[in-house]
Order: C-alpha cells, then structure tokens, then sequence
C-alpha cells in the first residue's frame, strides 16, 4: 500500500517583483482573493486533500505569514467583547491545529528545486506534495475536488510521483514546466519526459507543469547535487527528470480552473471567479460585474 500524503511544502520565499508597489512590505501570498489571502486558498485546498502538516519556506519579510495562521488574542478579545460572534468563529475556524505548521527559510533565491530542498529535513523519509501558491485552483462544481485532492487520488492508484498539469495556448509554454504524454487512462498519463521553460516552438506539448506535485522523498539527494537549469536557477523539473529515469511520473489533467496568480491578469481573474463562487458577493458582484462589462 502507498504511504499516506502527510506534508506539504510552500514555496513562499519569492519577492512578488511583478506586483510592485503592492509587494514592497506584503508578501505576494498574502494579497487576498476576495476576502482571503492567496495563501489561505492554497492551505485550504491542501487541508481538503488530507494533508496534515504544511511546511513553508520562506525569506526575508514573510514573518507575517507566520502571524497570519496563528492566534491572534488581541482581535479574538475585541470580536468577543464586541458581540462579533460570526467573525471571531471565522477566524478561529481557520486556525491550524497547534505544532501542524513549520517555517523554514530560503536563504538565496536559487530556484524553485532549492527551495524545496529546504523543506528536507522537515519532510523526512515520506511521499510528500508540493504546492505553488501562484496557482490558485477551482474545482468545476461545489461538491468537486480541487487540485491537490485529485493529485492525491491519483497518487493512491498509481503510487509513484504525481504532477498536475493544465493545457496553456501554445505561445505561452516557454513561461512553464512543460511535460511529455505517454500511456493515457482518462485524466491521468505516464509523463515520458519534462523540460523547464523550453524555447518558444520547441515544447513537447502544450500541457504545463501547473504547480500541484507528489513526490517520493528520493528527490532531495537529486536537488543536492542537480546543476543550474533554466534562468541560472536550481530547478525542481530538472530533478524530477533525473527521478524519472528510476521511478514513474503520472502526470493530472486538473479538472477545473486554474488561476496563475504570478501575473496580475492571472490575479484578476482569480479574483473575478472566485467572487462570482463565493454566496456571500456573488449576486451584488454579478449585477456590478455586468453594469462594468455594459460599458465596454
Ligand atoms: C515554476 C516551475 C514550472 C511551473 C510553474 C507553475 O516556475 O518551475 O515548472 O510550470 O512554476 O507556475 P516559476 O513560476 O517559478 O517560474
């Protein structure tokens, strides 16, 4: 039997240049979606696939995201003495459990493949998932999975490694990870290759490397060793290339939407969806939504 998917690591250490000036004192992961921190999504998604203990990796500037999922006394003291029971109970409804959460820092920003050999230690000898918050997922209807629920189910089938990917318009796969299709069963395919940011016109297929990975422990000893790839920087698909050579690579068609929140039209879109999904803007949002689109 496949062990069970118990961790998850944050890539969080990133500067958010392409959101300058909101991101001159806030990291990128904590701008909000609505009414919640991109970061708060993710957690989400993550907690709904069974994963129990989330391991961020950081860097300089993000100790707000360490405040950010703990306690927050003063507030809770002044909701309560304020009759303002719905957001206190809100607020304490996503509290982590205590000792569920850990922070590591990325000292240099060397890659994505560095960062998450920092989690290392953290993770230990376990199968574990990989989540890159700049992807906000949605699943395709309210009683549906998202993202890393469906990378897990894939994973308890096929065991091995598990990578999301999307289908992006040709000219955009030079942006991403980028993976060959094998064998397919429905949504999921044996990956039989997988290139970081290939040139234009020169990707395999136009399926990306969506930000949504299970992986064995045994890449930690490759992302020792692995050379700088694409943009001078260690990079987790050159990894998990070498990986590939010894232990099988299934790759997920997500089925839903996927908003990249590293661009700021990625971003605004996001937050279009997710108004127009969630009740309690929904209708208002709609009505306004139309009144702007009326104008154009
Ligand atoms: C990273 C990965 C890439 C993946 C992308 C998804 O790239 O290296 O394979 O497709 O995330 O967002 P980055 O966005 O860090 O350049």
């Amino acid at each position: 039997m496949n062990k069970s998917i118990r961790k998850a690591v944050f890539p969080v250490a990133g500067l958010g240049t392409r959101f300058l000036p909101a991101t001159k004192s806030i990291p990128k992961e904590m701008l909000t979606v609505v009414d919640r921190p991109i970061l708060q999504h993710v957690v989400d998604e993550a907690h709904e696939a069974g994963i129990e203990h989330c391991v961020f990796v950081t860097g300089r500037n993000k100790a707000v995201i360490e405040d950010h999922f703990d306690t927050a006394y003063e507030l809770e003291d002044v909701l309560l003495k304020r009759g303002k029971t719905q957001e206190r109970q809100a607020l304490l409804a996503d509290l982590p459990k205590p000792g569920s959460m850990s922070f590591t820092r990325q000292q240099a920003p060397l890659g994505l493949g560095h960062a998450v050999w920092c989690a290392r230690d953290i993770i230990g000898d376990e199968p574990f998932a990989v989540v890159l918050p700049d992807m906000l997922t949605m699943a395709c209807g309210p009683k549906k999975e998202r993202c890393l629920a469906q990378c897990v189910a894939a994973y308890e089938k096929h065991g091995g490694n598990i990578i999301a990917v999307e289908e992006v318009p040709p000219a955009e796969t030079h942006k991403y990870g980028v993976v060959s299709v094998g064998k397919t069963y429905g949504d999921t395919f044996e990956i039989t290759g997988m290139v970081e940011k290939p040139p234009q016109g020169s990707a395999p297929s136009n399926l990306i490397i969506s930000g949504r990975y299970i992986l064995s422990p045994e890449i930690f000893p490759i992302l020792e060793k692995v050379a700088k790839g694409a943009g001078g920087e260690i990079q987790l698909t050159d990894a998990m290339k070498a990986l590939a050579a010894r232990q099988a690579f299934h790759g997920v068609r997500f089925d839903g939407s996927t908003y990249d929140c590293g661009s700021r039209l990625g971003f605004l879109g996001a937050n279009v969806a997710f108004a127009l999904a969630n009740p309690d803007v929904a209708g208002e949002f709609r009505a306004l939504l139309k009144s702007l689109v009326g104008k154009l």
